[in-house]
């Protein structure tokens, strides 16, 4: 029997041993806090190799890693997602948007941030209903619109993240106005009446609790996500590798 401390030791002299070799940003990780058109300044290999796979700081993931295996080994704090999945559920909406608020914000969690909607819609489309997909996409933008019909007004949220004068980008109204006349609008539109801002940290949601949600309406491919060569697995494997130099 392993104990905890052989695995601790295990782990740790895999670290010591993968970090002899070179670590290197994607420009994109470092971008403002230095001037990306300034070359990155290399110390001598000194006969390093660089890391081409599994970054040894990070925990490893299964060989064929489903939807959950992010959620648990790569993404961040997923409470706020969970909760607006369970707040949808109870607000007697249809799996397709349950599902929807379960994987909202997954660019967020565990990938970028700017534009996170697009970024999520995009690492899903293969692998869920085009419905959902495109419900995930359009909320980032249907957030800053209110809703009269459906008691969703601007979020006081916003005010205290952007200021009171903030105005939406014109490609964010342009997109606005393409989603509100789409006959997905409500889809999208109920993402954004179940987004929680100020979730609860007392409440406890566990993914287990949708496993039956995702199993009937994520096709979590055999080979593993980022393995499955669907076009948008290079982006999984990204997440699960972020570090390699290729
Ligand atoms: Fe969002
Ligand atoms: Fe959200």
């Amino acid at each position: 029997m392993t104990t905890t401390m052989q695995r601790a030791e295990a782990a740790e002299h895999a670290m010591s041993e993968e970090l002899d070799r070179i670590v290197v940003k994607s420009v994109l990780y470092t971008s403002g806090e230095r001037d990306p058109r300034v070359p990155v300044p290399r110390p001598p290999d000194q006969g390093k190799l660089y890391l081409m796979r599994h970054d040894p700081r990070l925990p490893k993931m299964p060989d064929k890693p489903t939807l959950f295996d992010f959620f648990r080994y790569r993404f961040g704090p997923s409470a706020h997602m969970l909760q607006s999945a369970r707040l949808a559920q109870k607000n007697g909406t249809s799996e397709k948007v349950v599902l929807a608020c379960l994987l909202h914000d997954i660019a967020i969690a565990g990938f970028i941030r700017s534009d996170h909607g697009y970024w999520s819609a995009q690492l899903l489309e293969p692998y869920v209903d085009e419905e959902v997909s495109w419900a995930i996409r359009y909320h980032q933008t249907l957030r800053f619109f209110a809703d009269e019909s459906v008691g969703y007004k601007y979020p006081e949220m916003y005010v205290k993240l952007f200021g009171a004068d903030y105005q939406p980008e014109p490609h964010i109204q342009a997109a606005y106005r393409y989603a509100r006349d789409h006959k997905w609008y409500m889809t999208s539109r109920l993402i954004t009446v179940n987004d929680l801002y100020s979730f609860d940290p007392s409440v406890k949601v566990e993914l287990e609790e949708f496993e039956n949600v995702v199993g009937r309406n994520f096709k979590q491919p055999k080979e593993g996500l980022g393995f499955d060569a669907g076009p948008s697995a290079h982006m999984w494997r990204t997440i699960n590798w972020p570090t390699r130099y290729l």
